[in-house]
């Protein structure tokens, strides 16, 4: 009994000593957070630089890793996180589009709710209603917002315009009235419109279709009360043709910023992009009102084409505490001021002090309390990733010459029928 009762001992004291041995306990662990974004190069990548600055700050032991994918408006990065997320491999975190893209990781189960930390940091006060009303369902929130953009504006060169016998500062009431001024600058020997590849074709398309159906007529378009086969839309199909035959021959095989540059370097005199497109012009240090104009797509003064991006918690997410991390700081004043100067949208929170901002982004949040809000068909708010998936094809289809606008009409019907 005794030797056993020793050799307890002798076992207890090494014990002891081996836990002394693994003092002092080591710092916590350096976490990780993978985010999967598109904002990959140029200004959009100097955007998610900023906010990165901002979360190095305020979580010095986690390391921001960058699973960003080029191709803007996720034209690529949106298949390649599918994939991950069909082979249970998703990112820590990812960019989702509040509205209808956002509802369809929800459906699928692919996303937590994080309602929890909209408790925790106090956020239900601090991001508008409606869009608030874009992230959720059945009440429970899946993402927070980062930012809203304005799908529908256009980006100008006054000297071309000037150049072409235009006043550099005119404005036109619709897309007909437009014609002329395009018509002009096509025989001074410019382009006249830049676009670049089907995913900014397609923003143009909801462009027009604003313009055209108006802001009710648009936004029927995705609650049925609009007949995506009437004479209305056909009509808007018609001005989108001819809008497309005053852009760059390039167009299919560039991306925006090549497009926007195009109006930059005064090779091209009007870009219809949305507002990320005003971070272009203010990297390369140009000013607004002398070096570019920018004013709501004609016909579409007082209608704000919405969207806004948000950042998620994936279902599985290797590392969950960087995710929160990740959210935390992306729904901070710090964050959403930092990330959003650079990027040219507006800061969704509504205690953001405007004297941050540019003249442009000013305007817009003038704008975005005042307007009609529209969704964006292009970028996640109006339409599913499949309606916009087919919606991209027909577009496709058609500017590629392989339909004609009947064909694309009937093309389109069938891809919003769902
Ligand atoms: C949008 C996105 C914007 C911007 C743009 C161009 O879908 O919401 O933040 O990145 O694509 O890539």
């Amino acid at each position: 009994m005794r030797r056993v009762a020793a050799l307890a001992v002798v076992a207890a004291v090494s014990l002891g000593l081996a836990a002394c041995a693994s003092k002092p306990t080591p710092a916590p662990a350096k976490s990780e957070v993978e985010v999967f974004t598109w904002w990959a190069t140029g200004s959009e990548k100097l955007g998610l630089d900023a906010l990165v600055t901002v979360f190095d700050k305020q979580h010095p032991n986690i390391t921001f890793v960058n699973g960003a994918v080029a191709g803007g408006g996720g034209s690529l990065a949106k298949g390649i996180l599918e994939t991950r997320l069909k082979a249970g491999k998703p990112p820590d975190t990812f960019q989702a589009h509040a509205g209808k893209e956002l509802t369809d990781y929800i459906a699928a189960g692919q996303i937590q709710d994080v309602s929890f930390l909209y408790d925790q940091l106090g956020l239900r006060k601090l991001f508008p209603s409606d869009l608030l009303r874009l992230l959720q369902v059945n009440g429970k929130i899946y993402s927070v917002p980062t930012n809203i953009h304005r799908s529908n504006m256009v980006w100008a060169n006054p000297r071309v315009l000037a150049a072409a016998g235009l006043d550099p500062h005119a404005t036109y009431a619709s897309i007909a009235a437009w014609f002329p001024a395009l018509d002009a600058v096509k025989a001074s020997g410019k382009t006249a419109l830049s676009v670049a590849t089907t995913w900014t074709q397609v923003n143009l398309l909801e462009t027009v279709l604003m313009s055209d159906l108006g802001a009710d007529g648009y936004r029927g378009l995705w609650d049925k009360q609009t007949d995506w086969a009437g004479p209305d839309v056909a009509a808007a199909l018609a001005d989108f043709a001819k809008l497309m035959s005053y852009t760059n021959p390039d167009r299919d095989a560039i991306d925006w910023p090549a497009a926007t540059q195009q109006v930059i370097d005064g090779q091209a005199a009007f870009n219809v992009m949305g507002d990320w497109a005003v971070a272009a012009f203010e990297e390369q240090k140009k000013v607004a009102g002398t070096d570019f104009t920018y004013f709501p797509v004609p016909g579409t003064d007082g209608t704000f084409g919405f969207l806004a991006d948000s950042f998620t918690l994936p279902v599985g997410a290797p590392h969950p505490d960087g995710a929160k991390a990740w959210l935390e700081t992306v729904s901070s004043l710090e964050g959403q001021t930092a990330f959003n100067k650079a990027k040219g949208s507006i800061p969704a929170r509504t205690d953001a002090k405007e004297s941050d901002f540019s003249t442009y982004q000013r305007s817009a949040i003038k704008a975005f309390r005042r307007d009609d809000i529209v969704p964006s068909l292009a970028h996640g708010a109006a339409a599913s990733i499949t309606v916009l998936d087919a919606v991209s094809a027909a577009t496709k289809k058609f500017s590629t010459g392989a339909s004609d606008l009947a064909t694309f009409q009937a093309d389109l019907v069938a891809a919003t029928a769902s």
